[in-house]
């Protein structure tokens, strides 16, 4: 085992078929970044490794399992990259369980997540309009954000404004389980008669359930089916965060940045 290790902690997802396409990525892309640390992977979410384990059989690790492993492999230098979007509630559960391994590692460093600087936000809102549609009179861009009790719940609000900023007053952003909910964005779709056509997509590093039940499932509660209820078209980009290349280098720079390595 080398002496340098880069752990990605993602919340993780039993959806394997988005794993591929969204955490793998991302991984593979901070490991061609950081070219001289062993790459290893840890999910937070107890309740998705449990899924994981009982149908696949396949094991991960979650984040004090993987520090354990680290250190008792004679690592010395670990820098432990989130893909989490924000500084919420899975980012401060990941910050809790590295605290303990610091007398472990001569170097243990956490990267920030996604969304932290001003700078992360321009590149975030860029790389999604990268690959989203052109603005048009009759139709709106919205985001499902997961959402949070937290403190950290008002990103989603600063992201939608930074993409306002930049013209695009076309794209509301709206989350599951925070403010503003699927409501303010029906209210504020609805102060738009001109629009009667919807894009949805998931701003969630996987495109996982939330994505394809709470965002385009059948169901009538989904956004889709809600939305087109109202009489709008839909057209759902189930394409998690992960999948968007610009998105993955805001990853790379803040574990460049936690490795002491600075940007190439
Ligand atoms: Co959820």
């Amino acid at each position: 085992m080398p002496e340098k290790a880069l752990l990605v902690v993602s919340f993780g997802t039993s959806h394997l078929d988005t794993l591929e396409k969204t955490i793998v990525p991302i991984e593979e892309d901070l490991a061609a970044a950081l070219p001289d640390r062993v790459l290893r992977r840890a999910f937070t979410s107890g309740m998705i490794l449990r899924k994981l384990e009982a149908r696949d059989g396949l094991h991960i690790d979650d984040v004090p399992r993987a520090l354990e492993g680290l250190a008792g492999a004679g690592v010395r230098d670990a820098v432990v990259q989130p893909t989490h979007i924000m500084h919420g509630a899975e980012y401060d559960k990941l910050l809790a369980q590295a605290e303990p391994f610091r007398g472990r590692f001569e170097r243990l460093a956490v990267g920030r997540p996604l969304l932290s600087a001003e700078e992360d936000y321009r590149q975030a809102a860029e790389a999604l309009l990268e690959a989203l549609p052109e603005r048009a009179e009759d139709r709106a861009l919205v985001f499902m954000g997961h959402g949070t009790e937290h403190f950290a719940n008002p990103a989603y609000c600063q992201l939608e404004y930074l993409l306002h900023d930049l013209g695009r007053t076309d794209v509301l952003v709206g989350t599951v389980e925070g403010y503003p909910g699927f409501g303010e964005v029906l209210r504020r779709l609805s102060e738009r008669p001109g629009v009667r056509r919807v894009v949805l997509a998931p701003l969630m590093i996987v495109a996982g359930d939330h994505a394809k039940n709470d965002l385009a499932g059948p169901e009538p509660d989904s956004w889709k089916s809600q939305l087109e209820a109202l009489g709008y078209e839909t057209d759902c980009r189930l394409t998690g965060l992960g999948e968007y290349p610009g998105l993955r280098g805001i990853f790379v720079r803040h574990a460049l940045e936690a490795a002491g390595d600075g940007p190439k």
